[in-house]
């Protein structure tokens, strides 16, 4: 079932969900969080991190896995997903590093590939599946680095990236798309629907035209986010801009 959730602003919509994950953790310490990046989540994570100083989100006994990493990118590099999440949230929480699991973007071609996506799949099998994925939504209704295609991977692959995606990604490479990376690895659009609970958050009138086909259009490859009306608890909260063209 698709539940759809207002708020004003932004900033009341990641205070509502960090509260929403402070008490998944409460209730569930051993909590298997899927996590994304992208700007949607930045004040989710500062509002976490901001909890976690309170006192009132443990993460101490909490797994997480990222959703994608960008190929060709090492995890100590500044401009990786894994910097990005280490400077808003990792390195502000109590997660043991042991439990941060994350693509690795720096193997090498061909058969390391498979090897590094079949690696993450079973990492999230041994863990017992991901308990409650946050997701953010692309312009083009993209999920992880699952592109609008004729067709989706099922599992964790390589994926090469739209040029609006690239674009998208600049301000993480100097603003020079050129920069960006032509492909990424990224969670298959079934490994995202096997987690038991999913929250989907897009904000700004720019997502708005995603979110109306991603809730009332066909489920197609050609818009991925749609997938997500054939799981049976997923979450999908926005701001006002964002709900705009919903009825
Ligand atoms: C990032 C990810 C992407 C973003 C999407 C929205 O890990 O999986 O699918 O969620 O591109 O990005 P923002 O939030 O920057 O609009």
């Amino acid at each position: 079932m698709t539940r759809v959730r207002i708020f004003d602003s932004p900033a009341a919509l990641s205070r509502a969900l960090a509260g929403h994950v402070a008490r998944a953790l409460a209730a569930h310490p051993a909590i298997v969080l899927g996590l994304a990046t992208g700007r949607t989540p930045i004040p989710l994570y500062r509002e976490l991190v901001r909890l976690h100083g309170a006192g009132r989100a443990d993460f101490s006994r909490a797994t997480t896995f990222n959703l994608d990493e960008f190929l060709g990118v090492g995890a100590t590099d500044p401009r990786s997903y894994r910097a990005f999440m280490q400077t808003h949230l990792f390195d502000h929480v109590n997660l043991s590093a042991r439990r941060i699991h994350f693509l690795n973007g720096a193997v090498g071609p061909g058969r390391g590939v498979a090897r590094e996506c079949d690696r993450y799949e079973r990492a999230i099998e041994r863990a017992g599946g991901i308990d409650l994925q946050i997701l953010g939504l692309g312009m083009n209704g993209h999920i992880g680095f699952n592109e609008p295609a004729r067709a989706l991977a099922a599992r964790t692959h390589s994926a090469r990236l739209k040029p609006a995606t690239r674009r998208a990604n600049a301000p993480l490479f100097g603003n020079r798309v050129g920069a960006v990376p032509r492909e990424a690895l990224s969670m298959g659009m079934a490994t995202i629907l096997h987690a038991r609970r999913i929250v989907l958050l897009a904000t700004g009138s720019m997502k708005a035209r995603s979110v109306e086909r991603m809730i009332a259009g066909p489920v197609t490859p050609r818009l991925p986010a749609s997938f997500l009306q054939l799981h049976r608890h997923v979450d999908i909260w926005l701001d006002r801009a964002a709900a705009r063209n919903l009825g």
